[in-house]
């Protein structure tokens, strides 16, 4: 499939825009300074902090990190929303503290409906969920601060 451009200027923080690539939907989240900071809280709590293992697509040099984005945008992530273990669409679960199939802690991130794979804002897989590797970083660039080239 050809690369797709998106323009993310209309992605406030806090909110996501869903593109397509290849069929799949990408998930592009401009987190907050809030949302990054509970980041490295989540690296004793998630399976793969590193992002060392891949899913479907291996995994980008600027992924591993516990912000799995570029340093100089690591508040934008972006990542394909099919669930690692058996392909359903997680939903996002933005609202911190206790709800439902979430723990009380909870910071933030997306929840699987077929299973319960849960996953953080860098859409990293929690310990103990059948979900055997985080959500896939696709290849992407930046054409401007602004503009995402996918694939
Ligand atoms: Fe997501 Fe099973 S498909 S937990």
């Amino acid at each position: 499939g050809a690369p797709v451009e998106v323009d993310i200027s209309d992605v406030k923080p806090g909110e996501m825009k869903v593109a397509e690539w290849r069929g799949k939907p990408v998930w592009i989240l401009r987190r907050t300074p809030e949302m990054l900071a509970t980041l490295k809280q989540n690296d004793s709590l998630v399976a793969d902090p590193d992002s060392d293992k891949s899913f479907q697509l291996d995994v980008p040099k600027y992924a591993k990190n516990e912000f799995r984005a570029y340093a100089k945008h690591k508040e934008v992530l972006v990542v394909v929303g099919i669930c690692s273990h058996l392909g359903c669409s997680p939903s996002s679960r933005f609202t911190e503290g206790p709800q439902p199939n979430l723990p009380d802690d909870w910071h933030g991130g997306f929840l699987c409906p077929c299973h319960g794979s849960t996953f953080d804002l860098s859409g990293r897989v929690f310990k103990n969920k059948p979900a055997p590797s985080n959500l896939d970083v696709p290849p992407y660039m930046y054409l401007s601060d602004n503009k995402l080239l996918i694939g």
